[in-house]
């Protein structure tokens, strides 16, 4: 393990390398425990550097076996290696260079799954951010850019398969039981995009016809017998492809995409040149095995790493700190693609619940740091839903900002501008405002300034002039006590009485455009006249801003808003701030020992949406879904009781069950689907709705009998999954419940991907016995305590997703965390560090349980022996 080395990162510290790289041609001699590398690099020093500056190449682990200068042998004066550090001195002025750099490595014994290692045979490679380094002696940075030779040697039996990034060269046996292949990748590219697979693997093949008539190869390899559940993706791939042509006027720019899935992998998936390298669980599907959920996942992830070919790979990070330049960037694009296949209010809603779940909590805690940071101790770390989500609502705001057509301009002279490029965030911004004559300088702050701002809202109506107060504040965060206030474009209209949308005579205050009002100051006062009665504000619609609001509403407004507004997405918001005051008083009133109540009002409002067949069955299902624990939580702000948020919203559930007991008895017949299975984002959202609606019928009847039914009767895995978990959650105790894991343990007892489902369900179970379950199942046959997948679905569920579970008022489910992270540590840090993360609200929980959460953290941090990762985590979340 490498442990900590305390080394600060700072973005002002940024100055490009001495040496300017000009090729790589890499040889690899594979062998599972004992791998030799050579790599031929040619550099030069760059125009005006010092003589004396030797060229430092960086290493992880390593051991120099090897190192020639213009293939004649270095002598040992001329040159320092250490593990993490190569130097070498006395190199010419100007003159090209070649170094051949010879390492040894073990992929079997590489269990942080970061540079080469083997997952169930194959060899395989992560290298973002830094695990080239771990593979050889490099500049491994993302600024230093070249094109790579790729030579593999490999045993024939063992290795049909040996591939790497760009175009195939070549390859054949070449001698008794020894195979090899070559790949030339002509696109310049930083080390992070390497990637290397070889192993016996099945593929499916299909073909792509670009917008310029060129001929695509599309290759998708997975473990063998696993063809058939490739096909997805595959279709994925291909309407990704079309989508960034027609969206973007992106074309892809190799003979063959490749994408390999493996059952060993830290993250989701990686968008290495020309192959992809993806966690399995993202690209495996078929009725039986995928819910709906993942299938929009698969289709999501497959296309944001093909969107990386433009964004990211043609156009690369400088340094780290702009990480955001891509993966924001990025995940604005699968958004986008998302919403254009399916439906895109519903797609909005979804991304807002994971935004508030997910970054609003992380921006308010201890973790919270800029969408741009400019410091870090392991760039791992800042893998983040800051760096991701909330990087993709910046360039949304600035879609919003400038209108489609203000940021297509800035993105074509981004792809212009800055194609072949490690580029920041600064080069970003300046081609919007280039392209569109506008100063983003205020705007920019939102890639600066951390914490989630607050806005908030007074009005009033006289006569015919409708007046909006707004202020705004941000948060202090870890290293940012003072704030600028921040360019906020908010959505608004005003809604008349029978629903229509005012179109006010005159507007001051501010700047609008369309319907969007520009708050820019710390306070501001916009005056609309021409209003002729007075009108219901919707404001913030579409989630136009990552922000949170502070409005008074009355539930007549928002009633009114619930029923008539044209933007969707606000409609479940008035839901959503319908249901949270009723669900703030449940905690209360459970916590009291009161019996819960609720406004009848709200019930109404959402039933009446629930059955108003106008309305998508998904947006229906979205608005039953009400806000999650943790969305009361975060909520409530302060000395969370998660006992009793869940008690209370599981009263609340109740209520609305009991009310609606009719109309969701209709919906279970309403929302069958006769035929054959279909993952389209209609057909999901009749099952969203329907199990929705069985989930409701089961509180009210009190009995495991209607889900032991639907789990009898599921044919896809949508409904089996939540049949099993409406046993499991609701009714744990039951036979029915017992019956139905064992079931599904024994039908898909070849599935690993599955079993993670029945890991997941059982890990989520609230209540106490949670932790006793989860222990004991990490002593079950199907448990691997060495497989990202395995660990995330029942340590990571656990954690994240069990909140009355995990935060025992006895604080066990702490103490079991902090034994499982100093287990996890030594094998495979940025696991270990990610899964802590899960505690990172816990100063928001009531003394008692947050002083156990502190002694669980601080018996980490005196662990011996930390590493970076975790180290990096445990001490921010204490500072
Ligand atoms: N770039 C990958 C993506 O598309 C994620 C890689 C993260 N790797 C890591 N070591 N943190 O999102
Ligand atoms: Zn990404």
């Amino acid at each position: 393990m490498r442990t900590d080395t305390g080394q600060i990162v700072n973005l002002a510290d940024y100055r490009p390398t001495d040496f300017v790289l000009e090729r790589v041609d890499l040889t690899f001699e594979l062998d599972p425990t004992n791998t030799k590398v050579d790599a031929r690099l040619i550099f030069h020093r760059r125009e005006g550097v010092d003589l004396k500056a030797p060229l430092v190449l960086d290493g992880d682990e390593l051991k120099l076996s090897g190192l020639l200068f213009d293939q004649r042998e270095v002598p040992a004066s001329q040159y320092d290696a250490t593990p993490e550090l190569l130097t070498i001195r006395d190199l010419p002025a100007e003159a090209p260079f070649e170094i051949t750099v010879t390492t040894y490595i073990n992929p079997e014994a590489n269990t942080q799954l970061m540079g080469l290692y083997r997952t169930n045979g194959i060899y395989c490679t992560q290298c973002e951010a830094e695990g080239f380094r771990r593979i050889t002696y490099f500049p491994d940075r993302p600024d230093v850019l070249a094109p790579y030779t790729i030579t593999i040697i490999g045993d024939k039996a063992a290795n049909p398969v040996m591939l790497s990034n760009g175009n195939f060269l070549g390859g054949a046996g070449y001698d008794e039981g020894r195979a090899f292949a070559a790949w030339f990748d002509p696109h310049p590219k930083p080390s992070y995009l390497f990637a290397l697979v070889a192993g016996d693997l099945g593929v499916i093949e299909d073909k792509f016809v670009t917008m310029s008539e060129r001929e695509v190869t599309l290759k998708i390899y997975v473990e063998h017998g696993k063809e058939d559940r490739a096909s997805y993706a595959m279709d994925a791939l291909k309407r990704s492809m079309k989508w960034d042509e027609e969206r973007f006027g992106r074309e892809y720019d190799l003979d063959i995409f490749q994408i390999v899935a493996v059952s060993d992998f830290n993250m989701g998936a990686m968008e290495n040149k020309g192959l992809n390298v993806f966690n399995d669980k993202y690209v495996l599907a078929d009725p039986a095995t995928a819910t709906d959920q993942d299938y929009a996942n698969i289709e999501a992830i497959i296309a944001h790493e093909y969107f990386h070919n433009w964004t990211g790979n043609r156009i690369t990070c400088r340094d780290w700190f702009q990480l955001c330049l891509k993966e924001g960037l990025t995940v604005y694009r699968d958004h986008e693609f998302s919403a254009d296949m399916r439906s895109r209010p519903v797609k909005r809603i979804a991304e807002v619940r994971h935004l508030k779940s997910e970054q609003f909590p992380e921006d308010a805690g201890p973790l919270a740091h800029p969408v741009r940071p400019t410091v870090y101790r392991e760039i791992n770390n800042f893998y983040t839903t800051t760096v991701y989500e909330k990087g993709s609502e910046v360039t949304r705001m600035i879609a919003t900002l400038l209108g489609a057509d203000g940021f297509k301009a800035g993105m074509d002279l981004y792809f212009e501008r800055h194609d072949g490029d490690a580029a920041t965030v600064e080069n970003f911004v300046k081609c919007f405002e280039d392209a569109n004559g506008r100063d983003l300088s205020q705007f920019s702050r939102w890639y600066h300034q951390a914490g989630t701002p607050l806005v908030s809202v007074s009005t009033a109506y006289e006569a015919d002039k409708f007046t909006l107060t707004l202020e705004q504040t941000v948060p202090a965060t870890p290293g940012q006590t003072t704030k600028e206030p921040m360019h906020i474009p908010l959505s608004f209209a005003l809604i008349l009485d029978n629903g229509s949308i005012a179109e006010p005579a005159s507007v001051s205050g501010g700047e609008v455009t369309g319907d969007v009002l520009h708050l820019t100051e710390r306070s501001q006062t916009f005056v609309f006249t021409g209003i002729s009665s007075r009108p219901v504000l919707s404001l913030n619609r579409s989630f136009s801003a990552p922000i949170n609001l502070s409005f008074d509403q009355t539930t007549e407004d928002l009633v009114h808003i619930a029923r008539h507004d044209s933007d969707l997405f606000s409609r479940w918001q008035a839901l959503t701030d319908l249901a949270l005051p009723n669900l703030i008083k449940a905690t209360s009133d459970a916590r009291d020992g009161k019996p819960v109540t609720c406004d009848q009002a709200f019930i109404a409002a959402l039933l009446e949406a629930t059955a108003d067949t106008k309305l998508e069955p998904a947006f229906r299902a979205q608005a039953l879904a009400l806000p999650s624990e943790s969305d009361i939580a975060r909520e409530l702000g302060c000395n969370n009781n998660p006992d009793a948020i869940h008690d209370g919203r599981q009263a609340v559930l109740a209520l609305i069950a009991e009310a609606g007991r009719d109309t969701f008895l209709s919906l279970t017949e309403e929302m069958r689907i006769e035929g054959a299975f279909t993952p389209d984002a209609a057909s999901a959202g009749k099952r969203a709705l329907r199990n929705s609606a069985l989930g409701y019928l089961a509180l009210a009847e009190n009995t495991p009998a209607r889900a032991a039914e639907a789990f009898a009767k599921a044919d896809n895995m949508t409904d089996l999954a939540q049949a099993l978990t409406l046993l499991a959650h609701r009714f744990p105790d039951s036979t029915e419940a017992k019956d139905a894991l064992d079931t599904f343990a024994k039908r898909f007892a070849d599935n690993p991907l599955v079993i993670d489902k029945w890991f997941l369900i059982q890990a989520t179970i609230p209540g106490e016995d949670a932790l006793a379950r989860v222990k004991a199942l990490m002593e079950n046959e199907r448990f691997n305590a060495s497989n990202p997948n395995r660990v995330r679905s029942l340590v990571g569920a656990f954690a994240f997703s069990n909140a009355t579970g995990f935060n025992r008022a006895d604080g066990e489910g702490y103490g079991f965390l902090a034994t499982q992270i100093l287990a996890i540590d030594p094998k495979n840090p940025q696991l270990a560090a990610r899964i802590l993360t899960s505690m990172r609200s816990w100063r928001s929980l009531e003394s008692a349980r947050a002083d156990h959460a502190r002694d669980a953290l601080m018996e980490i941090e005196r662990a011996p022996q930390l590493s970076t990762d975790v180290r990096d985590i445990v001490e921010r979340m204490l500072k």
